[in-house]
């Protein structure tokens, strides 16, 4: 799917798309964020970059748990998802910490080596050129710095793997498109899942695109990773 028409997908199921991943993901969706924040280690005044950053969930953790000192800026090309964020940063009083851009992952509006961190949750899956972003997130970042990345991946084992195919395949796409009302999203979801890199192939381009340190860890049976890398200090 080419990038306009994921935008536009992203912007119309934006209404619903809250409600969704909790529903779909039985509130794990919540859990995996608060994961990824926890392997935050951040610096005081620091500077934090979200890239894809949906309706703002993971900008609104990181402030909530590493406190008011930090600043997030939160990147996304899709407007009526930073809208919905928008209501949420402001409704949980954290204007201002919290800043938007709508923008394109490739083309963040920011000077190279100026962030402590760079998150992306589940919003790689849908960028075809994973090598090329990931080169742009370790630009971004300070030396030493952090890129937290969680993605939806496959149970590591077989049964598993085969009740949620299953599920993914069959009642995920019919439950999306009943409550999104936008037929193709919840049929793409589970397409970008399964022709998302494994585990072993991610680390290694993270590794490529220079990152020391590269980590991965499966969340909930796998269904979800938690992927990490640091920048070298030289
Ligand atoms: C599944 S949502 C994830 C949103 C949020 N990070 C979360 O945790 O809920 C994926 C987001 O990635 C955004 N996105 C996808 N490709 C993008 C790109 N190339 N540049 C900017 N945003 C992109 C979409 O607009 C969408 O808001």
């Amino acid at each position: 799917m080419e990038g306009q028409h994921i935008q536009e997908m992203f912007h119309a199921i934006a209404p619903r798309y809250d409600f969704l991943n909790r529903l779909l993901s039985v509130k794990q969706d919540i859990k995996w964020r608060k994961a990824l924040v926890e392997a935050l280690r951040l610096p005081d005044n620091s500077r934090v970059l979200d890239i894809a950053t949906g309706t703002g969930d993971v900008a609104i953790e990181v402030v909530r748990r590493k406190g008011r000192s930090v600043t997030v800026w939160g990147v996304d090309f899709a407007l009526g998802m930073l809208q919905l964020g928008r209501k949420k940063i402001a409704g949980a009083n954290l204007d201002a910490n919290i800043r938007q851009a709508q923008g394109d992952a490739f083309y963040p509006p920011f000077k190279q080596g100026v962030f402590d961190a760079v998150t992306c949750a589940f919003g790689i899956r849908n960028i075809s050129d994973k090598k090329k972003v990931l080169k742009v997130f370790f630009d971004l970042l300070k030396p030493g710095g952090q890129v937290l990345i969680l993605e939806l991946t496959l149970p590591k084992t077989g049964f598993m793997k085969y009740l949620y195919l299953i599920y993914f395949r069959r009642v995920l796409p019919v439950i999306g498109k009943m409550i999104s009302k936008v037929s193709e999203a919840y049929s793409y979801l589970p397409q970008s899942v399964l022709h998302f890199p494994p585990r072993a192939a991610f680390c290694s381009l993270l590794r490529d695109a220079g990152f020391e340190d590269v980590s991965c860890k499966p969340l909930t049976v796998g269904i979800c990773t938690l992927f990490s890398g640091v920048k070298p200090e030289k």
